[in-house]
C-alpha cells in the first residue's frame, strides 16, 4: 500500500457488461439507489496482511460466512458522495477528501482499521473510470457508496480481525420522488437517533437501522422525513434521518445545530456554511429547541427552513408535523435563500459556477 498515492488496483473487467442500449434505458429514469453499474472496487484488510488485494472487478454477490461478525454485531460503516457530469462532458467529484476523512473517523469510532485517505480516493476514481459510461447527464449523477464491514467468522464480541472495504456505484435522479419543491417532516417524540457518547457522528449502518421505525412513522403521517430531537432533554433539534437542518431568519442570517457529537458532520452542511458566509450572511452554529423553531416560524422571524445532504442537495422544509401540533414555515413552499444556495452549490458541482473554494476534483 502506497500511503501517498493509494494502492495499485488489479483491474478485472466485467466479462459481460450491460449492453449500451440497455444501459441507456436504465439511465432514463433511474430513481434513487436501484440501478447499479457493472463494477465495484474492493480492498481487504486482515491482521496479518493489513490492506491488501485492491481490485476493480465485476459487481457480484459476496460469499459471506454465516458467522461473519457484521451479521451479528453490526460492525459496518459507509459513505455517500456523487460523481457529476460537468457541462463540458467531463466528470468531477465534490470534496471527496471530506468523505475520506469522515470514513476514517467512522472507522475509529467503530474500532475498525482506518483506510488511508489516498486509498479511499483512488478506489473511487478507479471505479468511476471503469464505469464512466454510467455517469448520467442532465440533473442525474453517479451516487458512490463506499462501505466497510467486519468479515471475520467469529462470534466473540470484540473488534474483528478481517474486513472488506467496497465501493459500489448507482446512477441516480432526484432523491425525493417527483423532485418535490418542499418536503414535510415528522417530529419523532418516541425515538431518538443518537445519544451523547454514542455513534451519532459516525456514519454507521446501526444508526440508520435504529432510525427506520421513526422514518416509517413519518411516512405513516404523510411526511417525507423524520426530524430527531436530542436524547438527553428531548427538546433540541438535531437533524433529519438523512440530512442536516438550517433555519433562515428575516435578517438573512442562518442557524444550524452545532456539531455536538450526536449529529453527522455533513459535507453539504459545511459547504452551505462556507457559501452563506462568503455571501456576507451570518451563520450561527447554535442549538435551538423545537418550540423555538415553531414560535419563530409562526412569528415570521424564521422565514425559511431547509434540509441538506449529498443525496437531495438542498431541500426546503415546508411543514413540520408533530403529535402535539405542527407548523408551516413561510408559505410552505420553500424560499429564495434556500433556492439561491442550492443553485450556487449545484452550479459549482457541475462546473457552471466558479469553484472559489477548490471543492471540485475533476477525474475525467
Ligand atoms: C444522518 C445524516 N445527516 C446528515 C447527512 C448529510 O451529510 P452529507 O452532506 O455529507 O451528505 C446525511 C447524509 O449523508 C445523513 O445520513
Amino acid at each position: 500500500m502506497n500511503a501517498e498515492h493509494g494502492p495499485s488496483f488489479t483491474r478485472r473487467a466485467h466479462p459481460a457488461p450491460v449492453a449500451p442500449n440497455v444501459r441507456a434505458t436504465m439511465l432514463e429514469d433511474p430513481g434513487f439507489g436501484r440501478v447499479f453499474t457493472d463494477h465495484m472496487a474492493t480492498i481487504r484488510w486482515t491482521e496479518e496482511r493489513g490492506w491488501c488485494d485492491a481490485e476493480i472487478r465485476a459487481r457480484e454477490p459476496f460469499l459471506l460466512d454465516p458467522a461473519a461478525a457484521v451479521l451479528h454485531y453490526a460492525q459496518e460503516i459507509f459513505e455517500g458522495l456523487k460523481a457529476y457530469r460537468l457541462s463540458d462532458g467531463g466528470v468531477a467529484l465534490f470534496r471527496p477528501e471530506q468523505n475520506a476523512r469522515r470514513f476514517r473517523a467512522s472507522a475509529e469510532r467503530l474500532a475498525m482499521p482506518a483506510l488511508p485517505e489516498a486509498a479511499f480516493l483512488k478506489s473511487i476514481e478507479q471505479l468511476v473510470h471503469a464505469d464512466a459510461e454510467w455517469v448520467p447527464g442532465g440533473d442525474g449523477s453517479l451516487y458512490l457508496r463506499p462501505f466497510m464491514f467486519a468479515a471475520e467468522p467469529f462470534l466473540g464480541v470484540r473488534p474483528a480481525a478481517e474486513y472488506l472495504y467496497v465501493v459500489i456505484a448507482s446512477p441516480v435522479g432526484a432523491y425525493f420522488k417527483g423532485g418535490k419543491k418542499a418536503v414535510t417532516v415528522w417530529l419523532s417524540d418516541d425515538y431518538t437517533r443518537a445519544a451523547p457518547g454514542g455513534t451519532g457522528a459516525a456514519k454507521c449502518g446501526g444508526n440508520y437501522a435504529a432510525s427506520l421505525v421513526a422514518q416509517a412513522e413519518a411516512i405513516k403521517h404523510g411526511c417525507d422525513q423524520v426530524v430527531f430531537l436530542d436524547a438527553a432533554e428531548r427538546k433540541w433539534v438535531e437533524e433529519l434521518g438523512g440530512m442536516n437542518v438550517f433555519l433562515v431568519y428575516d435578517d438573512g442570517s442562518l442557524k444550524t445545530p452545532p456539531l455536538s457529537g450526536t449529529i453527522l458532520p455533513g459535507v453539504t452542511r459545511d459547504a452551505i456554511i462556507t457559501l452563506a458566509k462568503a455571501d456576507g450572511r451570518t451563520v450561527r452554529e447554535e442549538r435551538f429547541t423545537f418550540d423555538q423553531w415553531k414560535a419563530e416560524a409562526q412569528s415570521g422571524r424564521v422565514r425559511e427552513s431547509f434540509a441538506c445532504g449529498t443525496a437531495a442537495v438542498v431541500t426546503p422544509i415546508g411543514e413540520i408535523k408533530a403529535a402535539n401540533g405542527g407548523f408551516v414555515v413561510g408559505n410552505g413552499g420553500g424560499g429564495e435563500v434556500a433556492e439561491a444556495l442550492r443553485a450556487k452549490l449545484v452550479g459549482i458541482q457541475r462546473g457552471d459556477v466558479p469553484d472559489a473554494h477548490g471543492w471540485v476534483r475533476r477525474i475525467l
